[in-house]
């Protein structure tokens, strides 16, 4: 089938024009680590499996939303990969008519013994998150140990051969300018695309501060000193956050996705599922709508489509991090879905 010719009712607008054609499922609000910019170190209370989306409920879901122009999916937590069976899942959603992309995100821990079933079932991309290369300081940030796992599941992804692989880390400051030169050299060893993705007000214990953002012109500063000139490379998805960069010795590419210091919500196409169910049309978003309610008390197709236009109506223009008006979202990124 012809994934363009296959809407069935008018693209999903928000009111500034923006077509939403992007979905990021949160498929558990569970992780296997404890990352301080994201999760509470203790007394979490993750939410009971009855209350998460089967995934019968987010196939069907996805197949409505495929209806309505929705073409890239991204399956995200908490960490995705302690879901059971994901592989199926996935399976699932590289069927749905009208998919044209399917990519997940993972922290890369049990990435050894998933690799390979995931890309049989039909995954093409992968984003590991990789923040540092030392053991030490993985234990600071995610106050677990398992760096080894990490860098094993990397190379199992990569000997299965996805397509993409690329590598995600925090930009924080006091903790990464350490890491930006160690985590660029191994990228370019590896030939993997690098991310600096900066810190952002979506942390549990509301630690969060600008001062604690590590700017991506600082990062690209950085890279510079010690690899010469990046080059930019014109992006041919204007909804891609981040920022390529060229090495000028042809040694690959490097990312920045600077959503505090230089917000992209202008070509924002995505919308968010979280693990239990609540559509979201922002990472910062205050409100969410209710839209599993629908799905199990057995809904038409036409009540779910204008559900889904009303939360994205009510999308913001922009996050609004750095306006005297910001107001934090009450959920944390593992609750969301990154
Ligand atoms: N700010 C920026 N990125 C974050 N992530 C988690 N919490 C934050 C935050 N507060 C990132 C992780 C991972 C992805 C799922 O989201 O580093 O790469
Ligand atoms: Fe887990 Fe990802 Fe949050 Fe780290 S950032 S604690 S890996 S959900």
């Amino acid at each position: 089938m012809n994934p363009e010719n296959n809407n069935t009712s008018p693209a999903i607008l928000d009111r500034f024009g923006r077509a939403h054609t992007a979905l990021r499922i949160s498929v558990t609000d569970r992780c296997n680590i404890r990352c301080f910019y994201c999760m509470p170190d203790e007394s979490i209370r993750f939410l009971p499996s009855r209350e998460i989306l089967s995934f019968e409920e987010i196939t069907s879901l996805v197949g409505i939303l495929a209806g309505m122009g929705i073409r890239k999916l991204r399956v995200t937590g908490g960490e995705p990969l302690v879901r059971s069976q994901l592989h199926k899942l996935i399976e699932k959603l590289v069927a749905i008519p009208g998919i044209v992309d399917v990519a997940l995100t993972t922290n890369g821990i049990l990435l050894e013994e998933q690799a390979q079933s995931l890309r049989d079932a039909g995954l093409h991309r992968l984003n590991i998150s990789l923040d540092t290369l030392r053991e030490e300081v993985f234990q600071r940030i995610t106050r677990r140990s398992g760096l080894d796992r990490v860098l094993r599941g990397i190379e199992r992804a990569r000997q299965v051969g996805f397509d993409k692989i690329r590598l995600n880390a925090i930009a924080m400051s006091g903790l990464t300018e350490t890491e930006v030169i160690p985590l660029a050299e191994f990228a370019r060893q590896q030939g993997l695309e690098l991310r600096f993705i900066e810190f952002m007000p979506l942390d549990a214990e509301q630690a969060w501060q600008p001062v604690k953002v590590l700017s991506g012109s600082d990062i690209r500063q950085m890279i510079e000193q010690r690899f010469g000139p990046l080059e930019p490379v014109e992006s041919a998805d204007p909804s891609q956050p981040a920022r390529n960069f060229a090495y000028a010795d042809g040694g690959g590419q490097v990312g920045l996705i600077n959503p505090v210091t230089e917000p992209f919500c202008d070509a924002c196409n995505r919308l968010r599922l979280t693990a239990e169910g609540k559509l979201r049309n922002c990472l910062f978003s205050t409100a969410e709508w209710d839209v599993r309610s629908l799905l199990r008390s057995g809904a038409t197709t036409t009540e779910i489509d204008e559900l889904v236009r009303e939360c994205v109506a009510a999308k913001k223009r922009a996050h609004g991090i750095n306006g005297e008006a910001f107001e934090r979202p009450a959920k944390a990124m593992y609750q969301i879905g990154g």
